[in-house]
């Protein structure tokens, strides 16, 4: 299979993530099929995806005519079968859980043309452990995107060991398609690239919370003040969501047994359970639309 060949983009879960990669793909030429299993998500992403557009077309990213061309490529739906059918090329973005992940694979192996490339965008998990529920592992590899994917325009590509050069090959050259760098990993590494340094920072951020030392507010600012960057580290977990946050300390709390990293998993999971979801809902570690 060529570049040329991939006219039609799956994407399956029109959450955070499968709407901004919808958008994108749209915006450069694909025709995109968004499936949700939830039927509510699909109209909530139809009005995000037409805001994001939206707000690129007032930043002079995009031309009116351009965005409705995008979004024309859109179409939505619940129906797995119908949403398969035509698929070049998969990618995945359901939560962060493996064994939801396998079996959606399993079901699209099903439905889906035997040439179609499989991808997921896990934050964190391997690719290796879902390859064989895709019935394609030489078709199958992480390509990851990162939040606001116009803006952050870096995607990792990480083969598992049966992933085939040709499947690379190709993920490499659909990733410039749609305006982004791939960062070709060289083996499976938890956490790609990108991720593997803001974990660091994010881990040292909430350790000198959980230990009582400073602040959240005053640790973020600590960052900013020197880095000069619009956000610390505790508003980039907002920004993430504190549900995905938790959700990957407390995995790799139980992986290692580690208390340091549980003792994180906790501080974070004390947010998530109050409902603190960060930007997405309105309330994390700070209010939106106004954080301290
Ligand atoms: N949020 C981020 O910043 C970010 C960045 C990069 C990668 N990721 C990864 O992307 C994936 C999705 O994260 P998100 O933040 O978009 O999650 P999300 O919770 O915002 O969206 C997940 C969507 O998947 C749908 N879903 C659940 N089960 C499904 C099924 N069986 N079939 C189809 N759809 C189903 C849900 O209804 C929901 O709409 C995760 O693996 C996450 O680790 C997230």
């Amino acid at each position: 299979m060529n570049i040329e060949d991939i006219r039609r983009v799956l994407i399956v879960g029109a959450g955070t993530m499968g709407r901004q990669i919808s958008l994108q793909c749209a915006i450069h030429g694909y025709d995109v099929t968004l499936y949700d299993i939830a039927p509510d998500a699909l109209d909530a992403a139809k009005a995000q995806i037409r805001a994001f557009a939206d707000h690129l077309i007032s930043w002079g990213r995009l031309t009116r005519k351009d965005a409705d061309a995008a979004l024309a490529r859109i179409t939505t739906t619940n129906n797995a079968k119908q949403a398969a059918a035509q698929a070049d090329l998969l990618s995945e973005s359901v939560p962060e859980d493996p064994k939801l992940k396998c079996r959606v694979f399993a079901q699209f192996n099903k439905l889906c043309p035997s040439r179609t490339i499989f991808t997921t965008n896990s934050s964190e998990l391997m690719p290796s452990l879902m390859a064989a529920k895709t019935g394609r592992p030489d078709k199958f590899a992480a390509l990851h995107f990162h939040q606001h994917v116009w803006e952050a325009n870096v995607a990792d590509i990480m083969p598992h060991p049966g992933t085939s050069q040709a499947t690379v090959k190709l993920l490499k050259a659909f990733t410039e398609s749609i305006g982004q760098i791939p960062i070709v990993l060289k083996k499976e590494h938890a956490a790609y690239v990108f991720n593997n340094m803001l974990n660091a920072l994010n881990g040292a951020a909430l350790d000198l919370a959980v230990n009582n030392v400073a602040s959240v507010e005053d640790i973020d600012r600590a960052w900013i003040g020197v880095m000069k960057t619009m956000v610390g580290p505790f508003g980039i977990m907002d920004f993430v969501g504190l549900d995905l946050a938790w959700q990957i300390s407390d995995m790799f709390a139980k992986l290692s047994g580690d208390p340091q990293i549980q003792a994180r998993a906790d501080f974070l999971k004390h947010y998530v359970d109050k409902g603190w979801l960060g930007v997405k809902n309105g309330r994390g570690f700070y209010n939106y639309t106004n954080p301290a």
